[in-house]
């Protein structure tokens, strides 16, 4: 009987799609793919170190699954943690959780098999924390996708930006971008295996700087990012969403590819970190709040309407009352269709992580809180100036709260629920919405 093996997920698209790679290569190794950790006999932890609390997670999670199989009388699992936890901590995994057998770095995805065979003929730890070889394939078979309508299609990985507040660089390392042809075909395969949306995700996509331009070249654009748009846009696959951007490569020939072909879908995501120019420089963000404004307007005076999203930090070392004022001001100044906001988390190894001022919680908190009613209100307009509009939503599931509904995401990336009537996951439909919650729109088909 083939090994079990049971891959969970933690943090980012990025590592969404690794777990997807992984589990393509360990089927591919004779390997079956299992959903829950108690049937397995290896179980990966695809980890995340972005902020504490994620990392904790991971720790209890190990616990966990060696009590379980001590209380079933089981053989304890292989336990292998992959991820960014992997990467930063390396072989210190092995004495603070002596149940893992196995450490993967971030770029050893594709050498899981021969790492567990390692294990299982006796190893008593095994880690693997180099490179990528050049010579490794980004398949990922369509079993192993999370979504049978919506691919993941990382395009660059890793992260030159060191901002001071960021574990990313080091768990990660630098940014490498995938070959265009490799990208394009890839979103081609995907489209004739009746994908609807595909996701290009990196860091920063924006950075995307292929080794050539090959495949790139029928393409105009100020970039390799909007020439790469441009070029996945031909595809004809029905919508095409990119996240993130990062701010200082945000070229606004981004926002002309996006007026140029509708299936490149209407939204930015766009973190902006601070509103405050003293605070954006002590996390060596590489734009001030001036710069930053000034691609939002590109964004705002497109002529589509283009959803913006952002990402926050509150209570970084050092905020001032009056920053988090100024942070608040672009927040209103923005219209921020959602935002992601966190609280500051000290990541030992960063820049950030040396600097004294650290805020007291309760500071955090109610920064926090005052920034969330303030977006809630923001927010509760624009949800609201979509009453009487149509968009269209690709059909992903029924709805949690009603089995007469349908929930799926608008091209604006919005939740849209909607009375189902004969609709199926996978449809692609027009909604009118008749009114706005909090987080999600609601409608009817358009008839
Ligand atoms: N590449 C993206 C961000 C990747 S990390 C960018 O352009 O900014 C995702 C988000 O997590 C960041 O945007 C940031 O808001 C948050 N984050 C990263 N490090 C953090 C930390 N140490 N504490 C709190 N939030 C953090
Ligand atoms: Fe992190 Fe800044 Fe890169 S937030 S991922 S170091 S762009």
């Amino acid at each position: 009987m083939n090994s079990k093996v049971y891959i969970e997920t933690f943090g980012c698209q990025m590592n969404v799609a690794d777990t997807e790679r992984a589990a393509t290569g360990l089927r591919q190794a004779g390997y079956e793919m299992t959903s829950t950790a108690e049937a397995a006999d290896i179980v990966l932890l695809n980890t995340c170190s972005v902020r504490e609390r994620a990392e904790r997670k991971v720790f209890r999670r190990i616990g966990e699954i060696r009590n379980h199989a001590k209380r079933a009388a089981r053989k304890k699992p292989v336990i292998g943690v992959m991820g960014c936890v992997a990467q930063l901590e390396g072989s210190a995994i092995f004495a603070s959780a002596p149940a893992v057998d196995l450490v993967i770095g971030t770029r050893a995805t594709d050498r899981i098999p021969s790492l567990i065979e390692r294990v299982r003929e006796g190893e008593a730890t095994v880690i693997d924390l180099e490179d990528r070889q050049e010579s490794e394939v980004w398949d990922v078979s369509p079993a192993e996708r999370r979504s049978p309508y919506v691919a993941f299609v990382p395009i660059i990985e890793g992260c030159n930006k060191f901002c001071s507040f960021c574990i990313v660089p080091y768990s990660r390392g630098r940014e490498k971008s995938r070959s265009a042809r490799e990208i394009v075909a890839e979103v081609h395969g995907l489209r004739s295996l009746g994908y609807k949306e595909a996701q290009l995700i990196g860091q920063n996509v924006n950075s995307y700087r292929p080794q050539s331009q090959e495949g790139l070249e029928p393409y105009s654009g100020a970039t390799s990012f909007s020439r790469l748009l441009r070029a996945v846009a031909d595809t004809g696959m029905q919508r095409i969403k990119f996240t993130t951007s990062f701010p200082r490569d945000f070229h606004p020939d981004i926002v002309s590819a996006l007026e140029e072909y509708p299936n490149l879908c209407d939204w930015v995501h766009l973190p902006v970190q601070s509103g405050s120019d003293r605070i954006l420089k002590a996390m060596r963000r590489g734009h001030n709040s001036e710069d930053y404004l000034r691609r939002v307007e590109s964004i705002k005076n497109s002529r589509r309407r283009l959803s913006l999203t952002s990402d926050i930090i509150v209570g970084f070392p050092g905020e001032t009352e009056e920053d988090f004022e100024k942070t608040m001001q672009l927040v209103r100044n923005c219209e921020y269709d959602a935002l992601y906001i966190f609280k500051y988390s000290k990541r030992a190894g960063t820049p950030a992580a040396m600097m004294d001022d650290a805020l007291p919680e309760a500071d955090k908190t109610r920064r926090f809180m005052a920034l969330e009613e303030l977006q809630s209100s923001v927010q509760d307009r624009i949800y609201n100036s979509y009453v009487g509009k149509t968009v269209s939503v690709l059909v992903e599931r029924q709805s949690a709260r009603s089995t007469e509904d349908m929930t799926g995401h608008s091209t604006c990336h919005k939740v849209v629920n909607f009375r189902a009537n004969e609709t199926r996951p996978g449809e692609i439909v027009d909604v009118v919405i008749s009114h706005a919650k909090p987080n999600s729109l609601y409608g009817t088909l358009m008839s």
